[in-house]
């Protein structure tokens, strides 16, 4: 018996944020939560044949140039995070489903929502592809879409959502800072829309990290630990611009590598801080309000 929410109209519905408690409490069924994720995909579709032709490549300016051909590279590398992400959640669900089979649900739930998150994902890499090309950049050669295509390498599930959840903020901002910088109606078309959906994925990521954090069985610590790496002295979140980037033969993450020329990128680090901040507050309930913060917190936790 469940007594499901069961949306008649698709614009009622929204994201899930409370997810354990939709299978724990309000006993919704995978068929229920994929109804809400089928219905919130397709009421927010877009073409990409439109949004490009209403595009005047004329009008772009350099640093208009530069944001379409950084991001079209760093939207390659979504493909293999996603395809990670289905075959993670699927072994995570058999991992649980003898001992909470809510949480084997939640990771099902997750699983089965990385098609339309691939499916979002594949609009942005085509589109600012596309462009760039139109404009007459250097094209992505198949050696660099096969390099682009590597899968990262697995983590513990919480780590792994709160990390999408913060790439997800990172291109949110970064889009974001594109449309407001272009003076080209229809390439802030392209960047507002891609910002929304960067947007409605984090929100989707945060609402499965706090549906393990809500099971009782993942702890809080991973998304700090994650949190800290990125908002630490000369971390993650300053991208290309930190003074040492690792190297790995592992995957791409395009972030660590823009090449911008001697032109600058739009960005905005304090609000991506205060989005982590406010993601970490939603996930586990702590509240925190600066770098350091975050990391007396953590060191707490692992103590
Ligand atoms: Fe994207
Ligand atoms: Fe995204």
């Amino acid at each position: 018996m469940t007594a499901a929410i069961k949306p008649l109209s698709s614009e009622k519905v929204e994201i899930i944020a409370d997810l354990y408690e939709a299978f724990s409490k309000k006993r919704m069924s995978l068929i229920d939560v994929t109804w809400v994720q089928h219905q919130y995909h397709e009421k927010r579709r877009w073409s990409a044949v439109e949004f490009l032709n209403q595009v005047n490549f004329a009008n772009l300016s350099k640093t208009d140039m530069v944001c379409v051909w950084n991001a079209g590279r760093a939207e390659l590398t979504t493909k293999p995070g996603a395809d990670r992400l289905a075959r993670q959640s699927d072994a995570e669900c058999r991992r649980w489903l003898d001992t909470d089979a809510d949480l084997a649900a939640v990771f099902q739930a997750c699983g089965t929502w990385s098609r339309y998150w691939n499916e979002e994902e594949s609009f942005h890499e085509t589109t600012l592809n596309v462009l760039a090309g139109g404009l007459g950049m250097e094209a992505v050669s198949d050696d660099t879409f096969i390099e682009f295509r590597k899968i990262f390498p697995d983590d513990n599930m919480l780590r792994t959502l709160f990390l999408l959840a913060i790439s997800e903020i990172t291109a949110t901002v970064n889009y974001s800072r594109c449309a407001a910088n272009t003076s080209d109606p229809g390439l802030r078309a392209i960047f507002k829309q891609i910002a929304a959906d960067e947007a409605q994925h984090m929100r989707y990521f945060i609402s499965f990290a706090k549906a393990l954090v809500d099971s009782g069985k993942y702890h809080a610590k991973d998304a700090f630990a994650i949190a800290h790496l990125f908002l630490r002295e000369d971390g993650e979140l300053h991208g290309s611009d930190r003074n040492r980037i690792e190297t790995r033969d592992t995957h791409v993450n395009w972030w660590d590598h823009l090449d911008t020329g001697d032109i600058e990128r739009p960005d905005d680090i304090e609000g991506k801080q205060n989005m982590i901040f406010s993601a970490l507050e939603k996930v586990t309930g702590i509240r925190v309000a600066s770098p350091e913060e975050v990391e007396d917190a953590w060191m707490e936790m692992v103590a």
